[in-house]
């Protein structure tokens, strides 16, 4: 069964969008084998995010991502790296299908809500940044 990291960035933890999220999960049928609301240390959102380090919204991303709580989401299911992109939407919320929830909660790329891993040698990295083992269930 595949494992995938998955986040409520601070504009969907601070809009109330937490509960909703976690029902959308829930009705997918996947398993939340890890969750905890925290802030993140810079340190671990620029290597969180080290692939985008020359981008020029770098510094505003990871300002963004460390600017109030997050939920730090372990999600396990069939294909749940993929399903769960899929789910998301697009990056940029004017490019997202209907019914996703970045479509359906974001209008800016900046603040779309949450993050999944992009393949499975992301999510093993990010599983790994954001939780200890003993921290998920078996
Ligand atoms: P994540 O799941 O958050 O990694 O999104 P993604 O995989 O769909 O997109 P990507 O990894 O390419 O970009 C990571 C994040 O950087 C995006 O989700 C956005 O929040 C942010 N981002 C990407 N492009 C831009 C941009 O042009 N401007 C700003 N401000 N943020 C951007
Ligand atoms: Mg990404």
């Amino acid at each position: 069964m595949e494992r995938t990291f998955a986040m409520i960035k601070p504009d969907g933890v601070r809009r109330g969008l937490t509960p909703e999220i976690l029902a959308r999960i829930a009705r997918k049928g996947y398993r939340v084998v890890g969750l905890k609301q925290m802030v993140i240390a810079r340190e671990t959102a620029e290597n969180h995010y080290a692939e985008h380090r020359e981008r020029p919204f770098f510094g505003e991303l990871v300002d963004f991502i460390t600017g109030g709580p997050v939920v730090a989401l372990a999600l396990e299911g069939e294909n749940a790296i993929a399903g769960w992109r899929a789910m998301m939407g697009a990056t940029n919320p004017a490019n997202a299908a209907p019914g996703t929830i970045r479509a359906d909660f974001a209008t800016t790329t900046g603040e779309n809500v949450t993050h999944g891993s992009d393949s499975p040698g992301s999510a093993q990295r990010e599983l790994a940044l954001f939780f200890h083992d003993g921290e998920l269930l078996a």
